[in-house]
C-alpha cells in the first residue's frame, strides 16, 4: 500500500510555507521520512494541557486542602484577574467516540438539580476568593452547555455575574453542540455576554457521522453559524477530529473545504483519541472502521496543506487560527499559553474550575472535582467543595512547567530566560531531559543551540514527544494501565 498518497500531494506538503520540511538527501524524503517518524514515536502520551499532568495529582488533597490553598493564594494573589471554568456535563446523546466527561440523559431535570449544586459550589468559591479580583475569562464546557433551556443559560450567567466581577473586555466563551440548539440559546448567551463560539463539528461526512452516533446536517451547522454571527459572536471555533471510523483521505477533504468555506477564526483537528480502555462508549465503535495509521498521517498532511493554503496559521498541538486572530498574534509575540481547554491568550491567571470533574490551577496548585454526580451532590450538601485530587507543585515542577509551556507555545525557548528566573544552568540542570532529546535532536525535530532550543516546522507535529523529554513524572506514573492517548 501506498503510505503518501500521490507525490504531488506530498510535494505540496513539502512545499507549505508554514510546515515547509526540510529537503534530505534522496529521492522521496519527505515521505518516507514523515511516516517513518510517526511511527517512531506514536505511543502513548500526555497533552501537557497541565504540568505535571492530572494522574498525578493525589487523593490525599481533598476538600480541606482545597480551601486552604485557595485562602492562602487569595491572600496574595500574584496576578489582578482571574479564570473560571465550568462544566456541564450533560448530553442527550452519546457520541461513540467521545472522550469527555458526560452523562447522557434524556430527562432535563437533571440540570436544574445540577445547577442548585453548581450555584453551591460557586457561593462556596465566591466566599473565598478575593473580592479585589475580576474574571478575566470564562468558560462554559462540558458535555455540552446548550443542552441548557435558554431560561437556565440566563439564570446561570446572572448567577455567575452576581458572584464575580467581570471585565468589560473578558472572554466568555462556550462549546456548543449545533444539533437542537435554537436562536434563543445564542441570544441568551450573548445575553449574558458570551462573545467566543466554539462547534463541535467533527466531520461533516454522512458514513462517518452515523458510524459514531452523530448524525448533524450541514445546513443545521451552517444555520447555528450565521445566527452567531448575527448575534455578534466576535470569534468563532470549528472541532473536527480525525481517525474517526469510515473517514476516507477524500471524504475529511470534502469536510475540510466545506470548513473553510464557512471560515472560522479558529479549527481545532484533534488526532481521535482512541482510549477504549477508559471510555467504554469507544468500544461501540467497529475497529475494522478505524483508518489505519498511514490513512490518518494522509488525512493529517491533507489538512495542514489545505488549512495553510487556505490562510490558517498552524499553531501546533491541533490548532489552527487565521493570521490576524489573537492566538497567531500572540504565538508571535510569545504571550500564548496553554491550560486545560488547549491555547489561551489570556493566562497567567488563577484559574479555577467549577462543577463536576472539572480541574483548578491555582498558585502553585492543581485540584481536579469529583467525578460523578453523586460525589459532587453529596460534597456540596455537606458545605463542603468537591475536591477529588489535587496537586502542590515542587520548585522543580515550576521550572519543568516553564521549559514545556515555551516549548508548546512559542516553539522556541531562550535557555538563558529559563536560568535567570529560575537560578540554575540550564545545561547541568536538564542533563537527563538533554540526553532524552538525543533522537528528536538527532531527527531534526527539534534543535538545540548555546542559548536556545527551536522546534522544527516538522517538529510541531511532536510537540508531545519533545515535551515527554522534560517530564519528570513520565517513568513514575502510579497507573499501571495505560492513561493517555497515542502523542501523534
Ligand atoms: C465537549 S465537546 C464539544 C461540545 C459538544 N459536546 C459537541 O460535541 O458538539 C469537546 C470536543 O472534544 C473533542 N473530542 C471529544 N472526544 C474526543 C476524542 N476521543 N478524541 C479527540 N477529540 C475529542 C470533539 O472535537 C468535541 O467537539
Ligand atoms: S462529543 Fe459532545 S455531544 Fe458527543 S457525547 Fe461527547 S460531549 Fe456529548
Amino acid at each position: 500500500m501506498r503510505v503518501v498518497g500521490n507525490r504531488s500531494g506530498v510535494r505540496r506538503f513539502a512545499a507549505m510555507s508554514i510546515y515547509r520540511i526540510p529537503e534530505r538527501k534522496g529521492t522521496d524524503p519527505v515521505n518516507t521520512d514523515l511516516i517513518n517518524l510517526i511511527k517512531k514515536y506514536d505511543h502513548p502520551g500526555p497533552r501537557y494541557t497541565s504540568y505535571p499532568p492530572a494522574p498525578v495529582f493525589s487523593p490525599e488533597f481533598g476538600p480541606q486542602a482545597f480551601r486552604e490553598a485557595v485562602t492562602e493564594v487569595e491572600r496574595t494573589p500574584s496576578h489582578a484577574d482571574l479564570s473560571l471554568y465550568l462544566h456541564i456535563p450533560f448530553c442527550d446523546t452519546l457520541c461513540y467516540f467521545c472522550g469527555c466527561t458526560t452523562i447522557i440523559t434524556q430527562n432535563t431535570e437533571h440540570l436544574n438539580r445540577y445547577l442548585g449544586y453548581l450555584y453551591r459550589e460557586i457561593d462556596l468559591l465566591a466566599g473565598v476568593v478575593n473580592d479585589q479580583r475580576r474574571v478575566l475569562q470564562l468558560h462554559l464546557g462540558g458535555g455540552t452547555p446548550t443542552y441548557l433551556a435558554p431560561s437556565q443559560i440566563t439564570e446561570l450567567g446572572n448567577y455567575l455575574h452576581k458572584s464575580f466581577a467581570v471585565r468589560g473586555d473578558a472572554e466568555l466563551s462556550v462549546e456548543v453542540d449545533p444539533r437542537d440548539i435554537t436562536h434563543a440559546h445564542l441570544k441568551a448567551l450573548r445575553d449574558v455576554r458570551f462573545n467566543r463560539i466554539s462547534l463541535g463539528v467533527q466531520d461533516f461526512d454522512l458514513n462517518v457521522q452515523r458510524a459514531v452516533n452523530r448524525n448533524q446536517s450541514e445546513l443545521v451547522t451552517r444555520q447555528v453559524i450565521d445566527w452567531s454571527r448575527e448575534l455578534g459572536f466576535s470569534s468563532l471555533n470549528i472541532d473536527l477530529i480525525y481517525g474517526l471510523p469510515l473517514q476516507t483521505v477524500d471524504s475529511f477533504t470534502r469536510t475540510l473545504e466545506k470548513v473553510i468555506d464557512i471560515s472560522p477564526e479558529r479549527i481545532a483537528v484533534y488526532n481521535f483519541a482512541y482510549v477504549p480502555w477508559i471510555k467504554k462508549q469507544q468500544k461501540l465503535i467497529h475497529g475494522e472502521d478505524l483508518p489505519s495509521a498511514e490513512t490518518k498521517l494522509q488525512i493529517l498532511s491533507k489538512t495542514i496543506d489545505m488549512l495553510t493554503r487556505a490562510g490558517y496559521i498552524y499553531i501546533g498541538m491541533d490548532h489552527f487560527a487565521r493570521p490576524d486572530d489573537e492566538l497567531t498574534v500572540a504565538q508571535k509575540t510569545k504571550t500564548l499559553h496553554r491550560n486545560f481547554q488547549g491555547y489561551s491568550t489570556r493566562a497567567g491567571s488563577d484559574l479555577y474550575g467549577l462543577g463536576m470533574s472539572a480541574i483548578s490551577h491555582f498558585g502553585t496548585y492543581y485540584a481536579q472535582n469529583v467525578k460523578t454526580l453523586q460525589e459532587y451532590y453529596h460534597a456540596l450538601e455537606q458545605g463542603d467543595f468537591a475536591t477529588h485530587v489535587g496537586y502542590k507543585m515542587t520548585f522543580d515542577d515550576e521550572i519543568r512547567k516553564f521549559v514545556i509551556m515555551r516549548l508548546m507555545c512559542d516553539l522556541t525557548l531562550s535557555k538563558r530566560t529559563v536560568e535567570e528566573k529560575y537560578s540554575i544552568t540550564f545545561d547541568d540542570y536538564f542533563r537527563e531531559s538533554m540526553i532524552k532529546l538525543t533522537p528528536l535532536l538527532d531527527d531534526r525535530l527539534i534543535i538545540s543551540e548555546d542559548e536556545a532550543l527551536a522546534v522544527t516546522p516538522e517538529g510541531r507535529l511532536f510537540l508531545r514527544n519533545i515535551a515527554l523529554c522534560f517530564d519528570a513524572h513520565a517513568s513514575t506514573s502510579p497507573r499501571p494501565t495505560p492513561v493517555y492517548s497515542r502523542t501523534v
